[in-house]
């Protein structure tokens, strides 16, 4: 049987909370809908963090009011803090999406606090939500800082242990800043599988180096079955220096089908959706399987290879 690999989508946070111009609401809703219909596991819909903070996701209350929920899609939001998550449950979220850094320096720029006072934070939504709204802790810079350098994976292993304790669903292993080589990945994902093997384990890679499919592929090669990605390749922290976009889904979903994996994902349906990407953002993406079309999709030959054919026969 097909390995099946779990799809979370963060276009429209990770995505959009880094773009220069605001994206209408009407058009958010639109893009979550179209999303919902694509096969994705999760969907990232927003984050319900400060307005000032984040002013491209100021409309979260509103595109998670009017969005049209598929069942059996997730739809999840990034919590910073309790005044986040009393707005998640509000909206109906099915799951918070708490969030922290593993490196101090990036939890000051991005968060505005030290790492305890976040862990303290994010604690006490984790009492308030037991029981009702699943939780999935997004800890960011697991694989380096660009401000720290090296973050030891003892380190992340170590925040990952502090919230399995707290009964979290499950932990997401964030390269924010594009900085994981694939033989690091191989060693976490090892590491984490031994010890958390009862949490649901999240990869989440950027492509700041162009290494982000080499990681996907180490990640689920080691045994990692759930992945965010970013349609278009969309996305990066605006705390993070030189971040840029997530790796980007189509592109990731296309390896793992042509290899054999079950994403779960219509890609023929995803593409059609990916192609309107830049047209919302006002400016090219990184995507490449929407530019060059699946492997399978042929293209005319061109009118000499005819008369060559007719000239050799
Ligand atoms: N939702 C809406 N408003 C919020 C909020 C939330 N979750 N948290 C704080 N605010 C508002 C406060 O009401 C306050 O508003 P006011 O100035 O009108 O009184 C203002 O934001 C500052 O509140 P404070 O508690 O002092 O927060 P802060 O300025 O220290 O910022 C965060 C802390 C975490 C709220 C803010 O840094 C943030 O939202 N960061 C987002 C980081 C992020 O998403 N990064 C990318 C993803 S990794
Ligand atoms: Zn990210």
């Amino acid at each position: 049987m097909k390995q099946r690999i779990f799809f979370n989508e963060v276009a429209t946070r990770d995505g959009f909370q880094n773009e220069p111009a605001f994206v209408p609401t009407d058009t958010k809703v639109a893009l979550v809908d179209a999303l919902g219909e694509c096969g994705y596991a999760k969907i990232e819909v927003t984050s319900f963090t400060s307005p000032k903070a984040i002013p491209m996701l100021k409309d979260a209350d509103e595109v998670m009011g009017r969005i049209r929920r598929v069942p059996g899609v997730e739809y999840t939001v990034l919590v910073p803090n309790l005044r986040g998550a009393e707005r998640a449950l509000e909206a109906r979220a099915d799951e918070l999406n708490l969030v922290m850094s593993t490196s101090e320096t990036h939890n000051l720029a991005n968060l505005r606090m030290p790492m305890a006072h976040s862990f303290a934070a994010l604690s006490e939504v984790i009492r308030l939500v037991a029981g009702r709204t699943p939780v999935n802790v997004s800890l960011s810079c697991c694989f380096g800082c660009p401000m720290e350098g090296d973050v030891p994976q003892k380190n992340v292993l170590d925040w990952v242990a502090r919230f399995a304790d707290q009964g979290v669903r499950g932990v997401t292993i964030c390269d924010t800043t594009g900085m994981a080589h694939p033989a690091q990945v191989s060693h976490m994902v090892e590491a984490l599988q031994a010890r958390f093997a009862q949490l649901q384990l999240t990869l989440h890679f950027h492509n700041t180096r162009g290494m982000g499919l080499a990681n996907v592929l180490a990640a689920v090669q080691g045994g990692i079955t759930r992945l965010d990605g970013s349609l278009g390749g969309l996305g990066g922290c605006p705390y993070a220096p030189g971040a840029s976009g997530n790796i980007t889904s189509e592109d990731a979903i296309h390896m793992l089908d042509a290899m054999g994996y079950d994403t779960g994902i219509d890609l023929p349906r995803l593409l059609a959706v990916a192609r309107q990407m830049a047209g919302i953002v006002g400016h090219d993406v990184p995507g490449q399987v929407a530019k060059a079309g699946r492997i399978g999709d042929l293209h005319p030959a061109p009118a000499s290879v005819q008369q060559l054919r007719s000239q050799f026969a």
